[in-house]
């Protein structure tokens, strides 16, 4: 069925990208195979976005936890992700793609911040953008903006009770970038998983049963059909 030409699509979508250990489990490869297969859609989904006219895009790639997993797996991730922003940069011209990080990236390699910080410099005036969530927790995430807002009370700049909700989210890594109205989690887990805390306050959820590395553009239309259904209210009748 195509999408209805009728009802806009969300501006903003965000996605869990799960799954790629159990895709790679059920061919016998390696956990790394299943990431490197979900980077290629990744890249075939980012793709699609553009065409529906999506602005803003938000993937969580890399999370707070993530570490806890093999030293193997966690270094055949970032290798991924140096790989695909090295060819992003290449390609800067032709994608138009402006590049965000959401993420505490004092963690990653050297090379691989450098590579971050180009790509945001480099991409900064285009405007479908893509969010990568690299040592992202949402927790995490309001830790820092509370602790940023408490150093900025310390130095006399706001008193406490200057607090708003509106201050509080121009403290999050996602400042300036409209909340997702809608999130997708591939895989068959339904959970959040500390993704995007704050900003899902009122974002429609659709899961799905499909691993990662197989998601295509038709289950993309799925996924924006089901939010065509869902009644949004905002805490209203
Ligand atoms: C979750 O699946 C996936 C991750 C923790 C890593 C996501 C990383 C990528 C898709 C590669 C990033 C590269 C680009 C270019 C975006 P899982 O490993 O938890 O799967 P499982 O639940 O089946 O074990």
């Amino acid at each position: 069925m195509a999408l209805s030409e009728k009802k806009p699509v969300p501006q903003h979508i965000a996605i869990i990208m799960d799954g790629n250990g159990r895709w790679a489990k059920q061919r016998g490869l390696p956990r790394t195979a299943g990431h490197a297969a979900g980077g290629e859609a990744f890249r075939r989904i980012a793709n699609y976005c553009r065409t529906l006219g999506v602005k803003y895009l938000t993937v969580y790639a890399f999370s707070t936890e993530n570490w806890k997993r093999s030293e193997e797996e966690v270094s055949g991730i970032m290798k991924l992700l140096g790989k695909y922003l090295r060819e992003a940069l290449a390609d800067m011209e032709k994608n138009k793609v402006c590049f965000r990080f959401f993420g505490d990236l004092s963690r990653l390699s050297p090379e691989l911040q450098k590579l971050c910080e180009e790509a945001v410099k480099e991409s900064k005036d285009y405007d479908v953008q893509v969010n990568f969530c690299l040592n992202y927790g949402g927790r995490d995430e309001i830790v820092k903006a509370a602790a940023a807002f408490a150093r900025d009370v310390a130095e006399g700049i706001y008193k406490p009770e200057d607090l708003t909700e509106e201050l509080l989210a121009s403290y999050l890594y996602s400042a300036d970038v409209p909340d997702p109205e809608l999130i997708i989690r591939p895989s068959g887990e339904m959970r959040t998983s500390n993704f995007l805390l704050w900003q899902s306050a009122y974002s429609e959820y659709v899961f799905m049963n499909v691993l990662w590395p197989d998601f295509s553009p038709e289950d993309l239309d799925k996924a924006i059909e089901e939010y065509h259904r869902r009644n949004r209210r905002f805490g209203g009748t």
